[in-house]
């Protein structure tokens, strides 16, 4: 399903979420130092993933409502990881649920949700959504390449 304009900036840092996971797995891969890996994950915590959450649930979620099935399910996907993001303990072992966590809820808000979102808006409440463009790219701001 084509995304409808006002959904397009949210997608597009769907783009940024799912290339922090790939980031992140190739890091464990290489086993690179967990600190290392813990330092990016809270540097996308403060710049991205605040901010596009809190996007989501105010002015997204809305739309279908806190008692719809797959908004309960969002809302839980949302606690679960921002729960991961701030778990300070069992570092490499977090990162790698992290990973697997977050890719799957893009998935799910990219396949599922907005689509079902797309399919019972309509097209005025659609276009009340103004969302600012997100920040565009994730490696601005951060210089440790440890992926690389
Ligand atoms: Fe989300
Ligand atoms: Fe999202």
């Amino acid at each position: 399903m084509k995304r409808h304009t006002s959904l397009q900036p949210l997608s597009r840092d769907h783009h940024n979420g799912l290339m922090f996971c790939f980031r992140l797995n190739k890091g464990l891969e290489k086993k690179i130092d967990e600190t290392r890996l813990k330092n990016y994950v809270d540097w996308f915590y403060e710049n991205h993933i605040q901010e596009h959450f809190s996007v989501e649930e105010k002015l997204i979620f809305p739309v279908l409502g806190s008692e719809h099935e797959l908004i309960k399910t969002a809302l839980e996907q949302h606690q679960h990881i921002l729960a991961l993001f701030n778990n300070k303990k069992d570092l490499t072992a977090t990162i790698k649920d992290l990973a697997i966590q977050l890719e799957a809820h893009i998935r799910f808000e990219e396949r599922v949700l907005f689509n079902e979102i797309q399919l019972h808006a309509s097209e005025e409440q659609l276009n009340t959504i103004h969302i600012a463009e997100l920040e565009t790219s994730c490696r601005v701001g951060w210089e440790d390449e440890f992926w690389m």
